[in-house]
């Protein structure tokens, strides 16, 4: 419920259908791929990115989601989790992975955080390599609601944690800044969902 709104597996499950397309779309998930997920919560994406890949790792800041995520996926052999530290990929060597995304994460972060894990993407992505990341879109109907619903908490009684949505231009921004071409912003409903590649000549 927490990670997505849904208590059910068939419909967790579907939900984590839904994202597989749109990474395969995007990145697209090979064979042969070392794949690394910042923040995979209860394992939701990773149970349909794992079978699809060589490696799937999964990353988060909370060691009971990476439980979770344990228990659920106890059967793929070709799964690891890291406990990271909340802002970096700290013990992911240089150039390692294929495929890094970050799905349902970035509106429980800080801006900088966001730009520093894209940048270590950049770090940990071997040459072409590719990276997924996405957040709701503030210059949406949608993300106009939820920005507007968080307004009206009183700034005295407001929790710490608050969703904070992205513009298209930010993120676009950072994927940039950080050294990723052939940058692509999907805007079809009220989420962005960015994708770049780390070309050869812009090895780290
Ligand atoms: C809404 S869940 C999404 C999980 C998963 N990506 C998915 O789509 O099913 C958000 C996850 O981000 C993790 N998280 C929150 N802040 C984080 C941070 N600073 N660094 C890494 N993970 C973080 C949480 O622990 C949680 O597992």
């Amino acid at each position: 419920m927490h990670v997505i709104g849904v208590t059910d597996e068939e419909a967790l499950r579907a939900t984590g259908e839904e994202t597989l397309r749109f990474l395969q779309q995007s990145v697209g998930i090979h064979k042969n791929d070392v794949v690394l997920e910042i923040g995979c919560g209860i394992g939701r994406v990773g149970k349909m990115v794992a079978p699809l890949c060589r490696k799937w790792i999964g990353c988060d800041v909370a060691s009971n989601m990476l439980s979770l995520t344990g228990e659920r996926l106890k059967d793929m052999p070709n799964v690891e989790l890291k406990e990271i530290s909340g802002y970096d990929l700290t013990g992911v060597a240089n150039a390692s992975v294929d495929v890094v995304y970050c799905t349902v994460v970035f509106m429980h972060l800080e801006t900088w955080d966001r730009y520093n894990y894209i940048l270590e993407a950049f770090r940990v992505l071997r040459p072409n390599g590719r990276i997924y990341v996405d957040n709701i879109n503030l210059c949406s109907d949608g993300g106009w609601k939820v920005f507007e619903t968080h307004r009206a908490w009183p700034p005295a009684t407001r929790p710490p944690h608050m969703t904070q949505n992205s513009t298209p231009q930010e993120i676009k921004t950072y994927l940039w800044r950080a050294g990723f071409s052939e940058i692509e912003i999907r805007k079809d409903d009220d989420w962005i969902r960015a994708s770049g590649v780390k070309r050869a000549e812009n090895p780290v």
